[in-house]
Formats: C-alpha cells, structure tokens, sequence
C-alpha cells in the first residue's frame, strides 16, 4: 500500500532526480544525455521499464532506441528460464566495446536476474565495466543508486528484500500511445514448483482499486484505446484488502468508464479462475474475448507436483464454461514439455488437452532448471534431445489446430483495433480474440478501430479487407 514511508522514500527519490538533471547534464558536456532501456521478459518487465524510462526523463535523458548512441545503458533482465539469461549474459559481453570507445558511459543491469545473488555476484564478477546491479525489489531507488554510481565512481550492487510495499508515484514513461499496461498487483505467491518468478519478485500485493480505476480514466481520457491488465495472477487481486475487492469486480468497474476502448488482462491461473469472472467477461463488449489461461501440463500427476492446484477436469470445466458463455472465444496457453519425471504418455495427456480445447495460440517451453525451486532437485531421466522431440510433435499439433481456427474465421467480420504498419504498407489489425488480421490501408489508421472483413486464411495468417 501506498504509506507515509513510500510517499517520503519517493520525496527522497525525487530530490535525487532532480540533481542528477544538472550532475548528467554537465557530465555529458551539456548535452541531454540519451538513455538507452532493453527489457528481457514479460509484461511485468515492460511495466518496471516504463517506470526506469520515466524517472531518466524526469532526470533531464532523452531516450534511445540505439544502445551504440546512448549514455547510460540500462538492461532489464529475466529470469525465467536459462535461455532468457543466456541472452543476457551475451548482450551484456557485448557491452564491453561500448564502454571501451566512451568510457563515461554508465552501464546499469536490473531486474529479475539480478534478485537472484548467485547470478548478482557472477554479474559483478564478470563484467567490470557495469556499473550498477539492482534488483526488482528496490527499482523505486534507481535515482538514488545512479547517483551514487556517478558521484562516487564506485560500482554498486542494491538487492533489497522484498518490504511488501507499493510505491505509486513514479514517473512513468509508457511505450505506447493507444495500447498500455496497467499493473494491478505485484509478486507472486503461488510457487509453482518450476518457476523462479516468486523467489524475484516477492510477495503477491494488489494495487487499491481506486487508484487502479483512476489510472485507467486517466489512460482513456489520453486517448489509450486498449488496456491490459497486469499480474502474475490476477485472480488472485485483492488478497489482504479490508474492503474485499474481486478481479472481476475491478474489471467490471474498468469496463464501466465512459469511452470507446478495449480491456485485456494478463494472467489468470487456472485454480481461482471463476464462473464469476467469466460473466463479467461476458457482460461486457469492452472486455476482450480472450482468456490467456495457462494449463503447463495436461497430466494431472505432473499439475500436482508442479503444485498447480487444479486438475485437468478443473481446467475443462472453466474452459468449457467460457467456450458457453463467450460468443467467438479465443483462449490461450502456456504449457511446459518435459518437467521433471514427465513421461511421454503424461506429455501424450497434453496433447490430449490441446486438441480439446483448441487453443488460438500456445507459448511453449521445455523445461528449463532453475536454482533454488524445488523441481530443479527432482529427478530428470528424460535427456534434453527426447524432450526436443517431444516439443515439435507439441508444436505440429497446435499449428494444425491454429490453422483451423483460422480458417473458421475466414469470410466473417471483426472489430479491429490497428496496430502497425509493416514495411511493405500493410497493416496489421487486431481483433478482440486476439488474432491478426493484414489489411491494406492508409498509416492515419494506426490506433483507431475499424472493421475488417476476413478475405483469405493462410495458415495462422488472416487477411482481409476494412469495411
Ligand atoms: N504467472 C503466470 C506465468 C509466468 S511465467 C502463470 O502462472 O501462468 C510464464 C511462463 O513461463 C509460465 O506459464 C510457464 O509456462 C513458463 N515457465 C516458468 N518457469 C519455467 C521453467 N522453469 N521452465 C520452463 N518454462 C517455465
Ligand atoms: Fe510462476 Fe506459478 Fe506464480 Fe505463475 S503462478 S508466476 S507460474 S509461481
Ligand atoms: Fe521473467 Fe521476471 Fe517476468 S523472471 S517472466 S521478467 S516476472
């Protein structure tokens, strides 16, 4: 919750910001000073990067989309799976020739690695010509540490302990101008036995609806046609409130403001995904209808030791439930092949689900060990190259069936909501269920909602034409 210490700590955050605006200024010859934010990750990852981005303008920066151009170079990280950091410490060793040709340079890695102290330290080891290392927990005194970092030419790293605080407040720079997240919690409680993401980002805590609410009216009234709504997993909004608010109340509230715009949220775990949710789904066309609900596995001995809290039947009695109440419903999935002790009639479970429930789309992983969750220690017969097998046999059985929920599409009329414009002119337009459909049109398009009548289906790819 917002208290009287966070609103001091970001006082305190503030008075910083503004004497680095002269400190930078001057340290870069009296030229604003270019900043360049990377994020690895998920859309938690690009809500803190906005914040980053917000509190380097507030400090007089410019920002850069060319890392070769900037000043200061932060990269927010993930620690997910180890591909995602294998990335990292690549981008980073790339880093070195920059520093080397601008020595003034300042060179920042934050994020979800870094709440990890063996990788800090390896970080900090590693890479002499970083200059700050801070976890996701203490982002909120990004000005502070810089300016430490530049004042006293010393390298630092911060990783606070979780506080359970909120911090509302800092300035934030979004990404877009009609498309913006809105995170409406933080942390994670449930610890999949898999999953790094609760020992970095810390305990589950829900923003207050009020503030919630208000910064949706801000957003729409800014012109933001499309909201998503954050958290690791929303159904869970509101543990702890006195007052207790639901996330299917909140997103009632959100759906009730005035305007023409679009609410998706992101993510809903499958254990506390409810009827109740579904309806409010169902009672409003500004809500999307698309559910992205994570099933991981469809063998219901691998959902218990990943400690899901569901069971397969669970999960088909909401998806079924949805399939009823939401006309043209799209859902979408995480799933993990090759959990520890997975064998492949459990991975054959899988498949079965996926078949039944047709999903849109799936983002698929193999499983990847991470330090300090229990499954790393579980026992893993199965080597790496079967698990690959298995993941393309996964991946020929969703394209067919994405494919097909294409097709179906083919001939009838959408809303849309256009997004880009691609390098041959065409633009891409995104209906409610989430699917993309290329259409021809004028670039004054992009950020306003049209109609699109579906003209030809090529695999997962839609194309058609504004009506
Ligand atoms: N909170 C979300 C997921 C966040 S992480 C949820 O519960 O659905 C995004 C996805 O990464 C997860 O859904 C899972 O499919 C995958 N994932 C997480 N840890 C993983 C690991 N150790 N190996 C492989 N995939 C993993
Ligand atoms: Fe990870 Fe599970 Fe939390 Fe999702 S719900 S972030 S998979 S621990
Ligand atoms: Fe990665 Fe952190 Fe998100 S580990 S998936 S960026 S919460």
């Amino acid at each position: 919750m917002s208290d009287v210490n966070t609103i001091e700590e970001l006082k305190k955050q503030e008075e910083y910001m503004d004497m680095l605006k002269d400190i930078l200024f001057m340290r870069y010859n009296n030229i604003q000073p270019k900043a360049h934010v990377r994020t690895y990750g998920c859309q938690q990852n690009v809500a803190d990067s906005e914040k980053i981005k917000g509190m380097l303008e507030t400090m007089g920066c410019v920002l850069t989309e060319n890392a070769d151009e900037a000043d200061i170079i932060i990269f927010n990280t993930c620690a997910v799976r180890e591909h995602a950091e294998d990335r990292v410490f690549g981008n980073v060793g790339e880093l070195k020739a920059l520093k080397r040709k601008k020595p003034s340079l300042l060179i920042g890695l934050c994020g979800c690695m870094m709440e990890q102290k063996h990788i800090a330290e390896r970080i900090y080891k590693s890479f002499p010509y970083v200059g700050m290392v801070f976890g996701t927990h203490v982002i909120h005194k990004f000005p502070e540490m810089l300016y430490n970092a530049v004042t006293t030419g010393k390298r630092l790293v911060e990783r606070g302990e979780d506080d359970g605080k909120i911090y509302e407040g800092i300035p934030m720079h979004r990404d877009g101008s009609f498309k913006g997240w809105l995170s409406v919690m933080y942390g994670c409680d449930n610890f999949c036995t898999y999953c790094i993401v609760p020992h970095v980002r810390g305990r589950e805590r829900s923003r207050k609806p009020q503030i919630v609410i208000d910064e949706a009216k801000a957003m729409i009234k800014s012109g933001y046609k499309e909201i998503t709504l954050l958290g690791q997993n929303v159904n869970s909004y509101g543990k702890g409130f006195e007052e207790k608010t639901s996330f299917p109340e909140l997103l009632k509230s959100i759906s009730e403001i005035d305007g023409d715009f679009w609410i998706r949220f992101m993510t809903s775990h499958p254990k506390d995904a409810s009827k109740k949710l579904i309806d409010v789904i169902a009672g409003s066309d500004k809500i999307c209808n698309h559910i992205h609900l994570p099933f991981q596995s469809g063998s219901d001995e691998i959902l218990k030791r990943m400690n899901r809290h569901y069971d397969k039947e669970k999960y088909m009695e909401i998806v079924n439930y949805a399939k009823k109440k939401i006309p043209d419903l799209s859902l979408t999935s995480d799933v993990i092949v090759g959990f520890p002790g997975e064998t492949y009639e459990d991975f054959q479970k899988t498949l079965d689900l996926i078949r039944e429930v047709e999903f849109t789309s799936l983002f698929t992983f193999i499983y990847s060990p991470r330090v300090g969750t229990p499954a790393a220690k579980m026992d893993d017969p199965v080597p790496y190259e079967e698990k690959s097998k298995w993941f393309s046999e996964l991946l020929k059985v969703q394209e067919e069936i994405a494919a097909k929920r294409c097709a179906e599409m083919n001939g009838k009329t959408y809303r849309v909501l256009v997004e880009e414009q691609k390098k041959d002119g065409i633009l891409c337009a995104r209906t409610q269920n989430n699917i993309i459909v290329e259409v021809s049109g004028s670039e004054e398009l992009i950020g306003t909602f049209q109609y699109a009548e579906v003209t030809e289906s090529r695999n997962w790819i839609l194309r058609g034409k504004l009506v």
